[in-house]
């Protein structure tokens, strides 16, 4: 991908909180603080302004305490976009609020038959679409979204419940290239990425805990957790420039900058 100017759509966490468990990060008797996950979040837009890329928000609605993670709303590709179905009933009623948002903004909507949660597990690389599966988005949701795009969807078997969604498991650094906890992945899924991306950048256990993978590149930025400090300097030596966010309050519903950030392509 050359590095052009990124539409983002983000959503206030206003309403944040960890008041359920629905990953193994979740710990709804840990305090959060919901003023500082504000004030990341808003160091997080200011960040994507800095670099020139344009955002927008939809407006965050009381009583839905992640709607904060805006790639979970759709996937947005080519105009087209594909709406999502959460797996949980927690979640639930955030589909058709970005449902409605995408309407407004003018794009084809496509309804899914199956669970699928949106650029969390749906991630474009070039001509392909990589799509996780084992925790929340439903295999039967890949050949769905083949069918709408009209692009190959390769499929990705997650193995371990930390890194549930594809972007916590694996970023997309370019058209060509991928950073990636091959340990997060089935031997099958682990051989496909080796074939697609044979230079690909290996992230550590340690880079991937603190959400490291969970980063937005533009193709030459690297928007990623300030706490990935191995996976910054090996994206650094790869002459990518890296800028270090805290997102650490937001973290504590398992999400970083990439949940954050849904691209509007
Ligand atoms: N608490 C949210 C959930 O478990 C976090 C979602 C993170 N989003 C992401 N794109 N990985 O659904």
């Amino acid at each position: 991908m050359d590095v052009t100017s990124r539409r983002y759509l983000m959503c206030r966490p206003t309403y944040f909180a960890v008041d359920y468990a629905i990953n193994a990060w979740m710990d709804p008797t840990a305090p959060v603080d919901t003023e500082l996950a504000i004030a990341q979040w808003e160091n997080l837009r200011r960040t994507y302004l800095d670099l020139g890329h344009t955002v927008e928000t939809i407006e965050p609605v009381p009583g839905l305490p992640d709607m904060v993670f805006a790639a979970n709303g759709a996937t947005v590709v080519d105009g087209k976009a594909m709406a999502v179905q959460f797996r949980d009933p927690e979640r639930a009623d955030e589909a058709p609020a970005y449902r409605t948002w995408l309407e407004r903004a003018g794009f084809e909507v496509h309804d899914p038959k199956h669970v699928n949660e949106g650029e969390g597990d749906v991630l474009v690389v070039g001509d392909l679409m990589l799509a996780g599966t084992g925790f929340r988005t439903a295999h039967a949701a890949h050949a769905e979204l083949q069918e709408v795009f009209g692009r190959p969807v390769v499929t990705l078997q997650l193995v371990d419940p930390r890194f549930y969604h594809l972007d916590t498991a694996l970023c997309v650094l370019d058209d060509r290239t991928v950073a990636y906890l091959p340990e997060a992945f089935s031997p099958g899924s682990r051989a496909v990425l080796r074939r697609l991306f044979p230079d690909a950048v290996l992230a550590t256990l340690a880079d991937a805990e603190v959400f490291g993978l969970n980063s937005v590149s533009d193709g030459r930025h690297v928007v990623l957790p300030v706490q990935a400090t191995g996976l910054a300097s090996a994206l650094r030596e790869r002459g990518y420039a890296t800028i270090g966010v805290d997102l650490s309050e937001l973290r504590k519903a398992g999400g970083g900058p990439k949940c954050c950030t849904l691209t509007v392509r």
